[in-house]
């Protein structure tokens, strides 16, 4: 059963076997299936509901990975793979995934990062009933930023997303960006031992510090894997932290490297030095200059290696210019003077005194007053944390009461990050701001896209204890 599950695979647009893109969507009505010979791949083809430029179908389901060398883990995963099919769409088209639930519990798939309508969101709910074993929802949006997202389930999470139900999501600039060659750098950490059985992914004490860390670093599913860089060419990397607990202390010494975007959103091109502390579920662009042939530098967690990069022969496409900034993205500008402020105040709740009340996960931590009761299914969620005017601007001040981080990450619009009391702050527009300990940061937005949107803690465990809550923008809310 786990082998013979179909992987995902792209249509790409006008080039199926000569028929130009409208002959094959238009004229083919229901579902077909088109053997692509090598590896059993193959396409769906359907009538989409809109004309999908974009178009993939998407399985979740178990198997065993490698993790540990010579023993098997029994992931959960995307598309047949870890990390999940890499998942590609344009700036300004259309998306379209047919997805079906082949596990025995059922999901959602949430796509981190992205401005879409609050029915494609991805929350038990709130924007669909869950997808029941063996069932299919077909999510289609326009994706209307560039950059790096991804893509996790928003129930059982701390096991769903433990387990490997996590992929990269990526929005291609409409225009060439200017960089000829990309990597792919998905980080996670497992939770698992050294036969490569899984531990626990949340463990109440830890849930209520830092969050249950796995022990296994990997990237892309490899353990301090090498990374082959084009000697003196530049090459677009694409770290993403696709972690539940772990927020990865980046450094790379001895490397030549700019950061070109933050959380999906271009920033004005600037060296990388020293650290970048990438939180759970936030995502890094850099540009890397490949040391030389043969040379060797180290990519690192703090003083831990987490992957080897070394230098290979240039390539015919390569380049050895940094490229441009990157074209900024449509994001509504905030108008600061006439912005409402909401104070938003992250606590912790110092004891687990709930966790007799029939709660699936004890309370760990609040925000304003109030620990998220909906569960892990989101059921029975309350009133919002905030209801906001749609089309207004609005400044959100962020207060960690507590001794540890929160990567608090808001979906449905992006926000900009402007200031904090802790760090000096170059605004930038984000989804997720990593709230050190103590720290107060203020960001701010439009909230111009309607619907009841979730906001959490995104490490895994703290959201499911407590750190999560809902914004209303709209009449989303009418209790
Ligand atoms: Cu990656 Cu509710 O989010
Ligand atoms: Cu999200
Ligand atoms: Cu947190």
């Amino acid at each position: 059963m786990r082998k013979s599950i179909i992987s995902m695979q792209w249509l790409f647009p006008g080039d199926y076997m000569g028929f130009t893109r409208r002959q094959v969507l238009g004229g083919i009505a229901g579902l077909a299936v088109v053997g692509l010979g090598a590896g059993g791949a193959r396409i769906w083809l359907a009538r989409p509901q809109v004309a999908a430029e974009h178009d993939y179908e998407l399985i979740a389901a178990p198997m065993d990975l490698e993790l540990v060398p010579g023993h098997q883990t029994p992931a959960l995963v995307y598309g047949h793979r870890f990390p999940g099919f890499e998942i590609r769409g344009r700036q300004g088209d259309w998306l379209r995934v047919r997805f079906t639930n082949k596990l025995d519990q059922p999901t959602t798939i949430h796509w981190h990062g992205i401005r879409l309508p609050i029915e494609m969101d991805g929350v038990p709910y709130i924007s669909q009933p869950p997808i029941p074993p063996g069932q299919s929802f077909i999510y289609q949006f326009k994706t209307p930023d560039a950059g790096s997202y991804w893509y996790h389930p928003h129930l059982m999470s701390s096991e769903q997303l433990g387990r490997g139900l996590v992929g990269p999501l990526i929005i291609d600039e409409r225009e060439p960006s200017g960089f000829t060659q990309e990597k792919i750098l998905c980080l996670k950490t497992w939770h698992v031992d050294e036969q490569g059985a899984f531990t626990a992914f949340s463990v109440p004490r830890e849930a209520a510090r830092e969050g249950t860390r796995g022990s296994l670093s990997t990237i892309n599913g490899v353990a301090t894997p090498v990374i082959e860089l084009p000697a003196g060419q530049v090459t677009r990397v694409r770290l993403l932290n696709l972690d539940n607990t772990v927020t990865y202390r980046l450094n790379l010494p001895g490397c030549e490297a700019k950061i070109y975007a933050i959380d999906g959103h271009p920033v004005e091109p600037r060296d990388f030095v020293d650290q970048y502390w990438i939180g759970p579920g936030m995502r890094l662009e850099l540009a890397i200059r490949g040391p030389a042939a043969g040379q060797e530098l180290s990519m690192r967690d703090g003083v831990v290696r987490l992957a080897t990069i070394r230098g290979v022969e240039p390539t015919k496409a390569g380049s050895a210019d940094w490229p441009a900034a990157l074209p900024a993205n449509p994001v509504s500008e905030p108008d600061l003077e006439k912005a409402e402020t909401i104070n938003f105040k992250f606590e912790w709740v110092g004891a687990m005194t709930d966790y007799s009340q029939g709660q699936q996960a004890p309370s760990l931590w609040q925000i304003n007053g109030v620990a998220w009761q909906g569960g892990e299914e989101h059921k029975h969620s309350g009133p919002p944390l905030a209801k906001l005017e749609l089309g207004k601007s609005y400044i959100f001040t962020l207060r960690n009461m507590t001794q540890y981080q929160h990567p608090i990450h808001l979906h449905g619009m992006t926000f900009k990050v402007l200031d904090s009391n802790r760090r000096k702050i170059i605004p930038y527009y984000s989804d997720t701001y990593l709230l050190g300990k103590n720290e107060t940061a203020r960001v701010a937005l439009v909230a111009d896209n309607p619907g009841l949107w979730m906001f959490h803690c995104h490490v895994i465990d703290h959201m499911e204890t407590g750190l999560m809550g809902t914004i209303a923008v709209g009449d989303a809310w009418c209790g």
